[in-house]
């Protein structure tokens, strides 16, 4: 059989190479950064506070421009917060999940995204609760439905549970696990973390220092050689 005959390997969904970025005022936050998500999956990151985390992200998202360096997203990315608070603008979730959903649709297309991201974050029947009365837990599962209906496969994690209690952390961790291993297009999460205990749950885990990602390992392996350290 000819080599021909197997279908290439895909690309993978992200691609930094030789990333160099300063904050106005600041030094450099990132030198010499490379990373490579080969596919989808849950990868995290971790490393100290400083070390270009944060940084790393909003580069990815687009939200600044590197001074140097490449990157290469082969699919829609968003982000999300730590604190649910900075990201929900509207008063209810239907309304703040329509703020994400392409307007070019009809409204029974809008109507059905609306439901089925609600459903796949585990709020189905709340697009008329009023965001105010939502638990922390809630309106982190809220955020990500709003990637969700605006149709993004890479999700930009920033600590999305630092600010949980310890229930809603595994709540959020397990909602996010089970996108990115659902059969059918599975999503890719790239999620930041202080918690040790998350690094189990990913698909691989690497560590953030000076300005530079390092190779990713599997997350047990990192989570005990830094509790080591
Ligand atoms: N908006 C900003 N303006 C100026 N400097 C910034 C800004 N954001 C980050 N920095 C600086 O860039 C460097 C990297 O910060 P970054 O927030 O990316 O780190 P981090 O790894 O996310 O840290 P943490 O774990 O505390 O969240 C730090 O020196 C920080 O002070
Ligand atoms: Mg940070």
């Amino acid at each position: 059989m000819s080599l021909g005959a197997f279908p290439p390997p895909p690309l993978p969904v992200l691609e930094l190479e030789g990333i160099r970025f300063s904050w106005p005022g600041a030094g450099v936050a990132l030198q010499g950064c490379d990373l490579l998500i080969p596919g989808p999956g849950l990868w995290m990151l971790v490393g100290r506070n400083g070390s270009g985390k944060s940084s790393l992200l909003k580069l990815i998202a687009g939200l600044v421009e590197p001074e140097a360096g490449t990157i290469r997203r082969r699919a829609r990315c968003a982000m999300v917060f730590q604190n649910p608070d900075h990201q929900l603008l509207l008063p209810s979730c239907g309304s703040e999940l329509l703020l994400s959903i392409d307007p070019s649709l009809n409204q029974q297309e809008r109507e059905t995204c609306l439901q089925s991201a609600l459903a796949q974050v585990g709020l189905a029947g709340l697009a008329e609760r009023p965001i105010h009365s939502l638990s922390g837990g809630q309106k982190q599962r809220l955020a990500i439905a709003a990637s969700l209906a605006r149709q993004s496969a890479l999700l930009l994690l920033d600590e999305p549970t630092a600010l949980l209690d310890p229930e809603s952390q595994r709540e959020v961790l397990a909602l996010i696990r089970g996108l990115t291993h659902q059969p059918t297009q599975p999503l890719t999460a790239l999620w930041i973390t202080h918690r040790l205990e998350e690094l189990q749950q990913c698909d691989g885990a690497a560590l953030m220092q000076d300005g530079r990602v390092g190779p990713w390992q599997p997350g047990a392996a990192l989570a005990a050689s830094l509790h080591n350290a």
